[in-house]
């Protein structure tokens, strides 16, 4: 079953198209990749899906239908709060590790405590945190390791229930040790819920994806099954850029 349509997708900044005729059917709770050389419009294919490119003047032409009807039918804020996202760079709030995890709650309206202990509890279980962190809740967010900044970070995107989870380069930053890590925990979150994940490491997009979507310069070359992205793609740059070949 499909959760996010888009149908001759265009995107724009200023005059420039960056994203040209997109089609594509994201699966639901499925991991899709999207891969592609630097530069082609990853990160703005991400953007568009939860309306973060008009903060950045960014343009949307034709549709992106989520769950049914276009995004733009939405409220900004229904939207992102279903579809949230996740940048490279991992960027906790300067507050508590606690904190962290209760601001959106309560920003939503939970002032219940239990609830919000609750909440507290169940987000750093399921981002492989818990254990690491569970007598340091009052602890400042900035002094957790990198990796687990991350991990906090995909921990704190899930506390207001998203269905959507959207992940751009998230381990870009980390070492391998970390990016295992994360990986196990998307494996995880799968089950329950839809993933897309920008990547420059053709080996996670083969290691956790589903499905794997190759871009080049705005055009979606070839989207499929990831097993016959990497093993028999019918596009010939497809093929060149798996084997490395460009990008
Ligand atoms: N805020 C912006 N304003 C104008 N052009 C932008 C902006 N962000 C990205 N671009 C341009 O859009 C193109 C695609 O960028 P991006 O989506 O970030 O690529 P990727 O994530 O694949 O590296 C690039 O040519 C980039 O220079
Ligand atoms: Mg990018």
């Amino acid at each position: 079953m499909n959760i996010i349509e888009l149908a001759s997708l265009n995107a724009y900044y200023g005059s420039k198209k960056i994203l040209n005729n997109i089609n594509m059917k994201i699966m639901k709770n499925k991991i899709t990749a999207i891969i592609g050389p630097s530069g082609c419009g990853k990160s703005t294919l991400l953007a568009a899906l939860n309306r973060m490119l008009e903060e950045s003047d960014g343009k949307v032409h034709g549709g992106i239908i989520f769950d049914g009807k276009d995004i733009f039918s939405y409220s900004k804020e229904d939207i992102r709060k279903r579809i949230g996202i996740v940048f490279q760079k991992p960027a906790p709030f300067p507050m508590s590790i606690y904190k962290n995890l209760t601001y959106a709650p309560i920003y939503y309206g939970t002032r219940d405590r239990k609830k919000l202990d609750e909440i507290v509890k169940n987000k750093l279980q399921v981002s492989g945190l818990l254990e690491e962190v569970k007598n340091d809740l009052n602890m400042s967010a900035l002094k957790l390791s990198g990796g687990q900044q991350q991990r906090l970070c995909i921990a704190r995107a899930l506390t207001v229930e998203p269905e959507v989870l959207l992940l751009d380069e998230p381990c870009s930053a980390l070492d391998v040790k970390n990016t295992a890590n994360i990986e196990e925990m998307l494996l995880r979150l799968s089950e329950n819920y839809t993933i897309i994940i920008v990547t420059h490491n053709l080996q996670q997009a083969k290691r956790i994806s589903d499905y794997t979507a190759f871009i080049l310069d705005g055009e979606l070359i070839e989207y499929d099954e990831t097993e016959k992205i990497f093993n028999s793609p019918d596009d010939k740059r497809t093929r060149e850029y798996i084997e490395g070949i460009y990008g």
